[in-house]
């Protein structure tokens, strides 16, 4: 049978429901986020030279894992490399690495090691399967390498990200899509062989049996794939247009930007409210993903501001309600005008997202709820019931701008 991750490692992948994205490379120097090599047509040796202008001065690994804390994220997920090909770790299997920046350190490690100082944040890595340089990617003709040495690269660099980084969180692949339309803009984006996922997952699944699997391919999930991603959507929608496929009933993540952009873009200010990303946030929960949301730090290695910001204030917010997100499974409460639920056992939470009036009317309540209170602080509500119906005043005063939550048991 295939394998797949440990229970413990997926319960608490499960439970831990809020992770930091980061998309972080050479292309974070030009601003114009992760695709500009392809979108500009930067041939490699033109694109190259950025790495002897990557020094993030600024970086602070600790900054980094202390804002996530502060935001409530229980883990964080960064591009050990992109397609653009340039890894940012230190790899023994490239020379085309961060190590050999005028920075000359190796980020990753040291976010590792703040992770294990922090304590209760895991680190886990983005792959990018397609490789816009690699010789045995792209050039095969020209360099005379073949596909398996290409294979040899990637399972390679796997096997270092699960062995020199200590216990990760999860693989999280990229860039295998197979409805991607070929034409001859993008023809180098075909691969030239099966990525052998069966031997690569198996090698994931050995060395670091709790970590999970996710390969963000808008497909249905292979063997072995634990997770299943949804990108710039809730799952069962599609506004993007990758998210064609049904869930599957494999756990789910969804992922998304903070503004619009993985990678920096400079001229970006689309930054979403902290409404709207609690709202993301207790939505997925709500439909049992969980919800990595991106951040796309700077060429100096800041996290911008205002993103910051952003994250501080939801981590408030489920200081006083992370009970409510943390450890939950999808809502058995429908849900109703401007409302979501999750659950954890006979506790269910109803999130009251838009204040339509002071009486918050649910459906499909399970009959061993009896009553609700506020959660932020336990104050009891009045509630009418109807068979499965459920009406709870919330009168005004007691509301939260972000998202109310009803404690109903
Ligand atoms: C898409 C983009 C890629 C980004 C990823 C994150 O696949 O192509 O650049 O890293 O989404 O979900």
């Amino acid at each position: 049978m295939a394998k797949t991750a440990s229970p413990q490692g997926l319960a608490w992948y499960l439970d831990a429901k809020f992770g930091m994205f980061i998309h972080w490379g050479l292309y974070s120097i030009l601003g114009r986020g992760e695709w500009a090599m392809h979108l500009e047509q930067i041939a490699p040796q033109d694109y190259r030279p950025l790495a002897q202008q990557f020094n993030p001065t600024r970086f602070d690994a600790n900054d980094w894992v202390r804002l996530a804390a502060d935001a409530g994220q229980r883990y964080i997920v960064i591009t050990s490399r992109h397609h653009d090909g340039f890894s940012m770790y230190d790899t023994a299997l490239s020379d085309y690495k961060v190590t050999n920046t005028p920075f000359a350190r190796d980020p990753i490690a040291e976010l590792a090691d703040a992770c294990a100082r922090q304590g209760d944040i895991k680190l886990g890595f983005y792959i990018s399967l397609l490789d816009w340089q690699h010789p045995a990617y792209r050039f095969r003709a020209e360099s005379g390498l073949a596909w398996a040495d290409y294979l040899d690269f990637l399972h390679g660099q796997v096997r270092e990200l699960c062995t020199q980084y200590g216990e990760i969180a999860c693989t999280w692949f990229d860039g295998d899509w197979p409805l991607q339309p070929l034409d001859d803009s993008n023809r180098y984006f075909a691969p030239g062989g099966s990525f052998e996922y069966e031997a690569l997952y198996d090698l994931i699944h050995t060395l670091q049996p709790d970590a999970v699997v996710l390969n963000n391919r808008h497909a249905t999930p292979l063997p072995s794939e634990d997770i299943q991603g949804f990108e710039q959507d809730l799952p069962g929608e599609n506004t993007s247009g990758f998210n064609t496929e049904a869930a599957s009933g494999l756990p789910m993540e969804v992922c998304m930007t903070i503004n619009g952009s993985w990678g920096y873009r400079h001229d970006d200010h689309n930054h979403k409210s902290s409404r709207h990303l609690v709202h993301l946030l207790v939505r997925s929960a709500s439909a049992g993903a969980n919800f990595l949301l991106n951040v796309g730090p700077t060429p100096e290695g800041e996290i911008l501001p205002i993103q910051a910001r952003r994250l501080q204030q939801v981590g408030v917010w489920l200081q006083g309600n992370g009970s409510s997100v943390y450890g939950t499974r999808a809502g058995a409460i429908s849900p109703g005008a401007g409302t979501v639920s999750t659950r954890r056992a006979d506790t269910h939470y109803v999130h009251s997202l838009d204040h339509l009036s002071d009486e918050i009317a649910v459906d499909n309540v399970p009959e061993t709820v009896r009553g609700a209170r506020l959660l932020r602080d336990g104050t009891p509500l009045t509630v009418q019931r109807d068979g499965a119906a459920l009406r709870v005043l919330v009168p005004e005063d007691l509301r939260d701008p972000l998202d109310t939550v009803l404690e109903l048991r």
